[in-house]
């Protein structure tokens, strides 16, 4: 029965979230209580991670699991992965409709977040989506949420779900098309650097034929290392392309220092938890609840960049750390236009420096800051430079 009240779009997600998806499950059957989902969850869990094969969690089970606990928690990285496409005006409903095509739409997380997304900003319209994934049950039981949920805040959401068999039938160009967590799942018995030659070639073609001149092309995929370093090794191959624009989350072009070390891998961890309705499921299944983890890429046909958009301060990086907190300091990996050019750099400020430290100890991962003249590795002193926090970017807003 679809809500009389609009849904709220507050992250983490409302109380009202909690029953919606709790009465959907109950129309099918499904399991929809912490201590029915617990077992089914960690399952799919441990898929997810590679610690059990995929066929170990499928049919209702799994299918209750995305619905009761892999929903509610990715819904974020969708709205989080286009934050700075929405701050900057980039991506907006303007009282009209946004179109969208949701590659791997799943129960459709990625496209619910575009919506909170713009709901958060104030925007009012509608998003216009198309869903395209091989598993239809899954489709069924997001088109039964976005059913019952039909407004989020001010934004209508409208959709057609299509099996990938029937993909062409969603002919023309978007103003964005988001593939949330499906890379991951695709064209794995290729080797890597095959894989990621693949998977590039698609993202282009994909830029190239399906997304609108002033449109983006989202990727959003688990923070896991060998996920994420897949995504660096594409990143890569796309950066030769002059026809991809990176918009987010990098502030430059030039090869990702992440990629360059070995083992290491560079994601958001934002903070933001699951909502306090999820936490008990987390726990009886094991998982984690406390930030939000997720890597992503921004790409663009148009030339506009983060750095472009963000502000006309030199220096400007990005915090791709949490503190690093020893006695007498405090540390962050910085991101940017650092001193010695694009790349990373290591800056620490010395608890004894009692001034201007307002941007630099407020700071947490994922946040913009700039730095005029441009920071360095090692000490940094605060009464030398100009640093501001870009704060209409700031994952925390
Ligand atoms: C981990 S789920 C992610 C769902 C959703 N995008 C999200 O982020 O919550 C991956 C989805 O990709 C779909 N998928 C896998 N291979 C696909 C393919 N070749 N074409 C379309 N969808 C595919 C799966 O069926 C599954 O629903």
């Amino acid at each position: 029965m679809p809500s009389p009240e609009p849904l709220s779009a507050s992250l983490p997600l409302g109380d009202d979230w909690q029953a919606l998806l709790a009465s959907v499950a109950r129309a099918k059957g499904w399991p929809a209580s912490a201590k029915e989902l617990a077992g089914p969850v960690a399952e799919l869990s441990k898929v997810y991670n590679g610690l059990a094969p995929e066929g170990s969690s499928r049919g209702d089970r799994a299918l209750a699991a995305r619905l009761g606990f892999s929903f509610p928690r990715d819904v974020a990285k969708g709205a989080c992965a286009v934050r700075e496409l929405v701050s900057s005006g980039l991506l907006a409903a303007h009282g009209g409709s946004v179109s969208v095509l949701d590659i791997g739409a799943g129960m459709g997380a990625m496209s619910v977040g575009v919506a909170i997304a713009l709901a958060k900003a104030g925007q009012r319209g509608s998003i216009d989506a198309t869903w395209v994934d091989s598993d239809l049950e899954a489709m069924r039981a997001g088109e039964a949420v976005v059913r019952a949920a039909s407004r989020i805040g001010g934004i209508e959401l409208s959709l057609r779900g299509l099996s990938h068999r029937d993909a062409k039938e969603a002919s023309g160009v978007f103003d964005l098309v988001i593939a949330g967590q499906v890379l991951s799942e695709l064209d794995r018995a290729y080797g890597e650097a095959e894989r990621a030659d693949l998977h590039a070639e698609w993202l282009k073609t994909t830029l190239r034929e399906r997304v609108s001149h002033s449109g983006a092309l989202v990727v959003v995929e688990p923070a896991l290392r060998d996920r994420t370093r897949h995504l660096h090794r594409v990143r890569e191959r796309l950066m030769a392309s002059e026809a991809v624009t990176l918009f987010a989350p990098c502030l430059h072009r030039a090869a990702c220092p992440a990629l360059a070390t070995k083992g290491d891998w560079c994601h958001e961890d934002l903070p933001l938890d699951l909502p306090e309705w999820l936490v008990p499921l987390a726990r009886a299944a094991g998982l984690r609840w406390e930030g939000l983890t997720f890597s992503y890429l921004v790409l663009r046909r148009d030339g506009a960049t983060l750095r472009s958009v963000a502000s006309n301060a030199r220096g400007l990086v990005r915090v791709v750390s949490s503190a690093l907190v020893s006695k007498g300091k405090r540390e962050m990996l910085l991101c940017g236009e650092t001193a010695e050019g694009p790349g990373r750099a290591r800056p620490f400020v010395l608890d004894r420096e009692r001034d201007n430290r307002g941007a630099w100890d407020s700071a947490v991962r994922g946040d913009l800051l700039s730095f005029d003249p441009p920071v360095g590795s090692g000490r940094l002193a605060l009464d030398a430079v100009r640093t501001e926090l870009v704060d209409d970017l700031s994952p925390r807003r």
